[in-house]
């Protein structure tokens, strides 16, 4: 295994289902701190990327390395979340019954706490990263509301916050904005930018607009392979990607 300062570092990973490869030799670095656009057409591979970054799916070839250490190939998907990779569905998974606020308590508590959360008040700590979790995700003014009358966007924003509560090194997210209004696009890019100041980050998104507002570096996948990488305008500017998009 390669030793690298990089805290997810990807070579050489093929998938193939029946004989079609839906990674095809991938390589992707990404810097501890650093958060990173993954955009390309349906059928790319950005979900199996995840899939196979979180263990879903198991490469036929290839490293994929965290933190400089652990090989990921090897391991199921239990141990890679206590590792540290933290993963956002698109489709949100909030307690309906239960308020903003015990929702992201539950998260902290670690999910397995329901007696605790109950029964005890939170501790300091757990009231201060309340708070802030809260304000990263702008919903302090939501925090008594059920999660079931929450809007879309706003449950999107509350998972986000979920996953931040249990700190994971590093955050995916597929597909934060689908199915959200322009002002929640907007907001979702603010989200993230702030969660980025303390995670790291790779997200997947067809929005162009959202992946504008990120302002972070972009991979381009193109059936299973990098096709180009670089600032939005870069990529948008690369021949090759203009053709994959205009051949759709
Ligand atoms: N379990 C599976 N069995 C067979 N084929 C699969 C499987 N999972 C993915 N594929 C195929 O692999 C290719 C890549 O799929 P993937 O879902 O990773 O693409 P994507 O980039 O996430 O696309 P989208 O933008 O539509 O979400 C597709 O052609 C898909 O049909
Ligand atoms: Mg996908």
């Amino acid at each position: 295994m390669r030793s690298t300062s990089a805290l997810l570092y990807l070579s050489g990973v093929t998938v193939s289902f029946d004989g079609f490869k839906a990674l095809n030799n991938l390589s992707l670095l990404i810097e501890p701190g650093e958060m990173r656009a993954i955009i390309g057409p349906n059928g790319a591979g950005k979900t199996t990327m995840m899939d196979v970054i979180t263990g879903k799916t198991r490469p036929d070839t290839g490293e994929v390395v965290f933190d400089g250490q652990a090989d990921l190939t090897k391991l199921d998907e239990a141990s890679i979340a206590t590792l540290g990779i933290g993963r956002k569905f698109q489709k949100p998974t909030v307690f309906e019954n239960h308020t903003v606020r015990d929702n992201l308590l539950l998260a902290l508590a670690g999910m397995r706490s329901w007696y605790r959360l109950l029964t005890a008040a939170p501790t300091k700590a757990e009231n201060e990263r309340l708070e802030e979790i809260l304000s990263i995700i702008r919903m302090g003014p939501q925090q008594h509301m059920l999660g079931a009358r929450l809007s879309h966007g706003q449950k999107q924003w509350l998972e986000i916050g979920m996953l931040l509560a249990q700190n994971p090194k590093l955050m995916l997210v597929d597909e934060p904005v689908a199915g959200m209004t322009d002002v929640e696009t907007e907001t979702t890019a603010q989200v993230l930018r702030e969660v980025n100041k303390s995670h790291s980050v790779v997200v997947v998104e067809h929005d162009m607009s959202f992946v504008r507002a990120l302002g972070v570096k972009v991979t381009v996948l193109h059936e299973g392979s990098t096709l180009a990488e670089g600032s939005l305008d870069q990529v948008s500017a690369d021949p090759r990607v203009v053709e994959v998009y205009l051949g759709r």
